[in-house]
């Protein structure tokens, strides 16, 4: 007999599983011992008990007689292949015919067909190919898995970068409209200031003006330059944002003029009291002070609103500083925001706001503004306890 090459199946540390199913016992021994020198063999006469055997043992390959009393090889194959595809099945026959072959092969249910007397050459050899066809086979699904995961995480990707992209583009558009609204109002707050100057001047000449009114007077100018600032800020940024200029900007003023607008505003009807810790020491931030008054303006509205039905009206703001940052902390004992709300108070337009009280843009623009300046902003918040937002800028 001439020596086969069957190096990669005997230098296999795991020897492959293989059935043999024959009803003639004697051909049944003869081919497991020949096999047994490199496969881990099992036998059995009866094909209705294969199913059993495969499932105990795990079998990579079938080799079945085709002429057997109680079931034909074909038949057998078919059936096997229908329960594990993924088995490699060799067909032994006596005196098939080519039609019998032609069939089975076909429907792909046999890898090989071998004609008895068995040469055992070329039964090692098919065993063999069978082998690395069953192992290219398990490459091939654990690819397409890969791929699938990989088809998975892009498809992921996909999705949540279109929403972003859509996100962005009802930005951009409410961006545009608001660009040219603020650019409109340029002119009745032309003829609102000069009113107002006439009536300072008219002022300004009478000695026993009221001191409240000259508070008055002072917050409706403040409100004045903030609204001019704010006008020309956008229109210069849609020119050209490098225009604008940046001055050194106290946070702690930002938040002691905006409490004093907010009660001026609401006169005390409201009972909400304002309790502040400011940092002293607080270094500035370089920057665009309408921007600032801004973010913390949008804040301490929503921080107003959330206090509505509360039994308790506090809102404490501190500031403080690190080595390297420059913080903001703000708390309401407002109504809290439901856990499942807590991560859409950044989208554009959410709103819990009753129509006409909230467009849902106030913190999506204070989020935006707060990253142009390299910062963050958190969150913390519990229902029916209040919500804390903290802000901090690099120094
Ligand atoms: N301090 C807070 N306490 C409770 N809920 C809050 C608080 N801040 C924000 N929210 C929730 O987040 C939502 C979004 O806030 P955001 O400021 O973006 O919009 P808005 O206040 O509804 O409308 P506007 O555009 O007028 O500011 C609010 O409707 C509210 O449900
Ligand atoms: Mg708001």
């Amino acid at each position: 007999m001439q020596n086969i090459k069957l190096s990669n199946i005997e230098n296999d540390p795991i020897k492959a599983k293989i059935l043999l199913v024959d009803d003639e016992e004697l051909i049944l021994n003869s081919l497991k011992m020949t096999l047994e020198r490199y496969f881990t063999v099992f036998t059995t006469q009866d094909p209705t008990e294969v199913s059993s055997i495969i499932d105990e043992n795990d079998i990579d390959l079938l080799i079945s007689d085709e002429m057997m009393p109680k079931m034909r090889g074909c038949e057998l194959a078919e059936k096997i292949h229908h329960e594990y595809p993924d088995i490699t099945k060799i067909i032994l026959s006596g005196n098939s015919n080519k039609n019998d072959i032609i069939r089975a092969v076909n429907q792909g249910h046999i890898f090989s067909f071998i004609f008895k007397p068995v040469d055992v050459n070329q039964l090692l050899q098919t065993i063999k190919q069978g082998l690395e066809y069953r192992k290219m086979k398990e490459k091939i699904k654990f690819q397409n898995l890969v791929l699938e995961n990989k088809n998975e995480t892009l498809i992921q990707d996909v999705l949540k970068k279109t929403s972003k992209i859509n996100e962005m583009e009802k930005f951009y558009e409410i961006g545009k409209f608001s660009a040219s609204i603020v650019h409109n109002l340029n002119s009745p707050l032309q003829t609102l200031i000069t009113g107002y100057q006439l009536l300072e001047d008219e002022m300004n000449q009478k000695t026993d003006v009221h001191p409240q009114i000259k508070t008055i007077m002072k917050i409706i100018n403040d409100s004045f330059i903030s609204m001019e600032e704010m006008i020309k800020s956008i229109t210069t940024t849609v020119r050209n944002a490098s225009l604008v200029k940046k001055i050194p900007v106290s946070l702690n003023e930002v938040i002691a003029n905006l409490i004093e607008k907010f009660n001026f505003k609401f006169q005390n009807s409201n009972n909400i009291e304002f309790i502040t810790e400011l940092d002293g020491n607080l270094p500035n931030i370089l920057g665009i002070k309408v921007h600032f008054d801004q973010m913390f303006s949008n804040l301490l509205k929503n921080a107003i609103d959330s206090l509505e039905s509360s039994k308790e009206k506090f809102i404490t703001i501190k500031s403080f500083h690190s080595k390297n940052s420059i913080c903001v902390y703000i708390e309401d004992t407002g109504c809290g925001i439901p856990e499942n709300n807590i991560d859409k108070i950044f989208d554009t337009g959410f709103t819990t706001k009753e129509f006409g009280k909230g467009s849902g843009l106030g913190l999506l623009i204070t989020k935006q503004m707060i990253n142009s300046y390299q910062g963050t902003i958190t969150v913390q918040s519990e229902v029916g306890k209040g919500t804390s937002f903290v802000i901090c800028f690099p120094k």
